[in-house]
């Protein structure tokens, strides 16, 4: 077992996070080689006089980043694709700062509906009254609250008055606010269970927002609802296309879970991730539907139109939907108005679903040229999950690291997600990649592959 030499320093706070640092910082110099053992949290906690609490959020952290591994009766070790390339492999660790472009879960940017736009953002100008330019309600302009209300209804069969839909700036600040409404409700931090595997990247604002993170596996039917923990508060799922692993959530999970929350009185957020990109048939209805006084529905125009918007929603219960705008009133008093205004009118004349309908013809298309070249090309990676989204997840025998170096190599946006309780998997973001140019961006991703 390791034996870590860490400077904290007790009086500037942030203890968890100068603990992350320091480890990250040891494994990328190679002072902690892969496969190193760390100190139990226990230990560790011990040794540096603080809470275990913070040591078990530090390695949390790192287990989210893939510096650490941790696996059940074999303790936390360093992960074996980390140490001195994983800078190279991600330039976010080099920068010490998230890496905010090319996700491979970004849609193609260069099919935004740029005359659609215009013509929304146009006809918004050339009608809308001088006030209407004035501060809105914080809970967004209730044309857009109306027009959501309906087509979540149409769409996601979703249960929500337009009273109970909040505009948000994208999912990432709905599941913020919801999570902070929690925690000052419950006048502590909220226990929230999450998918294990997940995106890393939104466990910080979870946290931030006041979410203590329990890990919960999923299978191939997602979430194991037994699996939950007797104390969460809240429970975290993406049941339409789990992220990563592509599975959606069962009927039968979906009732357990519905029937979980009622019984422990724990509030369901709905990340309704990728729901309007099925391509093989309809995507099943959204749980908020089920039940509407114990689900927060989150979702955004990231993937249909594109992140940069920053422009989401909530349909909420109530209670959770007031929360929301009046955090929003307090915060930053509402998402900018024209934009609001523009999205509105773009599903009232129909292109929304028009452009919906048009990406999902073409991201199918990217989907199974790239299922098949992986199928001739390298056949030992096995994808999993539905057809939808825009990215594909396998677990490959092989060193994920190394194939995720190797797929940017040949031009593919690819990233590695680890576990908590399972193998590390591999991401691979095919909406950027036009259908004629998969054959060639594989063969290079093979001739490049370890092993
Ligand atoms: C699973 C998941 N949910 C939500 C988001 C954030 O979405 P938004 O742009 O709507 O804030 C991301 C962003 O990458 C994500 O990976």
């Amino acid at each position: 077992m390791a034996d870590l030499h860490l400077v904290v320093d007790r009086a500037a706070g942030g203890l968890a996070a100068q603990i992350a640092r320091e480890v990250r910082e040891a494994v990328r110099s190679g002072r902690l080689a892969p496969g190193v053992r760390l100190p139990a949290t226990r230990d560790l906690a011990r040794d540096l006089g603080l809470s275990r609490g913070v040591v078990v959020e530090a390695y949390e952290q790192l287990v989210a980043e893939g510096v650490l591994e941790s696996r059940t009766g074999a303790g936390t070790r360093v992960a074996a694709g980390a140490g001195r390339q994983t800078a190279e492999q991600n330039p976010e660790d080099r920068e010490g700062w998230p890496h905010y472009g090319h996700r491979p879960t970004s849609p193609d940017l260069g099919t935004f509906p740029r005359q659609a736009w215009l013509a929304a953002v146009r006809h918004v100008l050339a009608t809308l009254p001088n006030d209407a330019l004035d501060y809105g309600d914080p809970g967004g302009v209730p044309t857009l609250r109306r027009e959501l209300a309906a087509y979540l209804g149409r769409v996601r069969a979703a249960d929500a008055p337009p009273d109970h839909v909040v505009i948000v700036t994208g999912v990432a600040q709905g599941l913020s606010l919801a999570v902070q409404a929690l925690a000052r409700d419950l006048g502590r931090r909220a226990v929230l269970a999450v998918e294990d595997p997940t995106s890393p990247r939104q466990l910080p604002l979870l946290r931030r927002a006041g979410a203590d993170i329990v890990p919960v596996p999923v299978d191939r039917e997602g979430i194991v609802v037994d699996a939950l923990p007797h104390d969460a508060d809240a429970v975290l799922v993406t049941p339409a296309h789990q992220y990563p692993t592509g599975v959606v959530l069962s009927p039968a999970r979906r009732a357990a879970l519905i029937d979980w929350a009622g019984r422990t009185g724990a509030l369901v957020l709905e990340d309704d991730y990728d729901a309007e990109l099925r391509f093989d048939r309809d995507p099943v209805g959204c749980l908020q539907g089920l039940a509407p006084d114990r689900v927060v529905l989150a979702g955004s125009v990231s993937k249909a139109l594109a992140p940069g918007l920053r422009l989401g929603w909530v349909a909420a219960p109530p209670r959770v939907a007031h929360a929301v705008r009046l955090a929003r009133g307090e915060l930053d008093l509402g998402s900018p108005v024209i934009d609001q205004y523009a999205l509105a009118h773009l599903i009232a004349v129909g292109a929304y679903d028009r452009h919906l309908r048009r990406m999902r013809r073409e991201y199918r298309r990217r989907r199974d040229a790239l299922v098949r070249a992986l199928a001739e090309h390298l056949p030992w990676v096995t994808v999993h999950g539905i057809s939808a989204g825009l990215h594909l997840y396998a677990e490959p025998d092989a060193d994920p690291a190394g194939l995720v170096a190797a797929a940017r190599a040949a031009g593919l946006s690819a990233e590695v997600v680890t576990s908590a309780h399972g193998s590390p998997g591999l991401v691979i973001g095919f909406a950027r990649l036009p259908a004629h140019r998969v054959t060639e961006a594989v063969r290079a991703l093979a001739a490049r592959a370890p092993g």
